[in-house]
């Protein structure tokens, strides 16, 4: 019988004392080392710190214990036993070893010595095993735990949104093509184009690069709902914060405007970091001295200013700045940066996009703490959010993280039918297909709001890894799909 085992985690935060002599324990795992021929330190994954593992001298056969090796999987019953060593309160004393599985210690491919993160990338399959992985995808775990957990607090209902779908919601015509068509004499119309008639869902579908627009649907019925699920976007980004593949959590309301929506945004942000705080703290205080240590081999300026734990605590207890486009814009060129011409992309005025950069100018420069930019130019942002009394701008909002930049973005809707008719016109939106979209507007419109929030990105912002091909299992980017 496996079940039995007790996981390594749980046997740790045990007083040894409380446990009699004869009480016998069953521990599994795979094995981080094994010194002098005695002492196996276990690890089941549970936790990075390792149960050590006393094999007494002279009570297991030679042969059996050259097989305890790096990443061999093992089975150990024994009595737990207040530990002499240092660092942990008590070991197991083993006294049956069973090989579970053998690892061949010369052909695995992690070595007991540190790895660089670019490394362990091509070693996808097995970098779970490592502290570093362990603790991401432990904090990644608690954070979509408490996503859950925060929205239905507030009665919020989860909505499930297609994955295959046949619009583009942001119209920045970023998707991935789903189709069964041949790609040798792929059918065709008689002006040339193909012949979607014939594909699989007789229409032109793509992989969705959001769930807002159905989303929509949900909120104009339950009120408040979330998406939280896969989105895919074949935009041709080669950058620490993109990936074709990317989880993305979308809350929906009706009666909502845009400063309720980022009220919403800020409480959510807070609660989940919170939640982390309190329930993977071990795991945290592991990647801030990981960060730490990697931060010292970067030159003073680039070095943050606060730590991993401090920055979050900070983030908890500071309100975010709020300010709109325009007031960025005067910042952005009135800045020393920008007269001493250190931006790429040089602020032209009002109207423009701005790239990266300038948002991290004013997240980490300027203000030094996440930033709620709001009021957008129409014109950069896409056809569903609400325009503003000024006719130029709409009501959206990103929300920009120090270190990351852009990890929120969203908008008041426009719920009014005929306004937003005479956008999509404008916009080359085709009204034929969002006819369901536009019925929200006929039957019972209402004022709404929403947002997206980048969850790897979120991810990075917290366990402070810098790539974010480092915080998804398996990362999809340009020309990458291993595994
Ligand atoms: O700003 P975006 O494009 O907004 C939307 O998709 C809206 N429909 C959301 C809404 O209002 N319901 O994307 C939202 C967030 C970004 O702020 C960013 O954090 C993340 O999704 N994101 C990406 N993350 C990783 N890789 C990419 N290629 C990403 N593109 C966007
Ligand atoms: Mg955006």
């Amino acid at each position: 019988m496996f079940n039995k085992r007790i996981k390594i985690k749980e046997l740790l935060q045990q007083d040894p004392d409380s446990y009699r002599e004869a009480e016998q324990v069953t521990v599994m795992g795979w094995v981080r080392t094994f010194r002098n021929n005695q002492f196996i330190a276990l690890n089941d994954g549970s936790t990075n710190t390792n149960l050590q593992v006393v094999a007494t001298l002279g009570m297991f056969d030679e042969s059996l214990l050259k097989r305890i090796t790096t990443s061999a999987s093992l089975k150990i019953t024994g009595t737990v036993v207040p530990s002499v060593g240092k660092g942990q309160r008590l070991e197991v004393k083993a006294e049956t070893i069973e090989i579970l599985g053998d690892s061949d210690a010369e052909a695995y491919p992690l070595q007991p010595k540190k790895h660089s993160l670019e490394f362990l990338r091509e070693k996808a399959h097995l970098r779970f095993r490592t502290n570093t992985f362990g603790s991401v995808f432990r904090v990644r775990h608690a954070l979509a735990f408490a996503v859950h957990k925060f929205f239905n607090e507030k009665g919020f209902v989860y909505l499930h949104t297609p994955i295959i779908t046949a619009s583009d919601a942001e119209g920045a015509g970023e998707m991935f093509r789903v189709t069964t068509l041949p790609f040798e004499s792929t059918p065709k119309n008689e002006d040339g184009s193909v012949n979607f008639k014939e594909d699989f869902f007789g229409k032109s579908t793509n992989l969705t690069v959001s769930g807002q627009l159905e989303g929509e649907l949900g909120a104009t019925a339950f009120g408040e709902i979330y998406t939280f699920g896969p989105t895919f976007r074949a935009e041709n980004s080669n950058t620490a914060r993109h990936l074709a593949e990317f989880w993305m959590i979308e809350p929906e309301m009706a009666f909502y405007d845009l400063e309720d929506n980022a009220n919403l945004a800020e409480e959510f942000i807070r609660y989940i970091i919170r939640y982390v705080l309190e329930n993977n703290r071990e795991d945290l205080d592991f990647l801030a001295q990981r960060l730490a240590d990697e931060e010292k081999q970067l030159s003073q300026d680039k070095r943050s200013e606060m730590g991993l734990i401090e920055k979050l605590e900070f983030v908890l207890n500071n309100d975010f700045q709020r300010l709109s486009y325009t007031e960025a814009i005067d910042i952005l060129k009135d800045s020393n940066h920008n007269k001493k011409k250190k931006f790429q992309y040089p602020i032209t005025g009002w109207g423009m996009d701005l790239q990266s950069e300038h948002e991290r100018y004013l997240v980490e420069k300027h203000f030094k703490k996440p930033v709620i930019l709001m009021n957008y130019p129409a014109s950069i942002k896409a056809f569903y959010m609400r325009i503003n009394e000024d006719g130029k701008t709409v009501a959206a909002m990103d929300i920009l993280a120090p270190g990351i930049g852009e990890i929120v973005g969203g908008s008041q809707r426009e719920e009014r039918l005929d306004v937003l008719l005479e956008k999509m016109e404008k916009m080359g939106i085709s009204e034929e297909e969002l006819w369901w979209y536009l019925d929200t507007r006929r039957f019972g419109t209402v004022p709404h709001a929403g947002f997206g929030l980048g969850f790897e990105r979120m991810i990075q912002f917290v366990t402070g890894m810098s790539n974010i091909r480092d915080v998804i299992a398996f990362p999809r980017t340009p020309k990458s799909a291993e595994f």
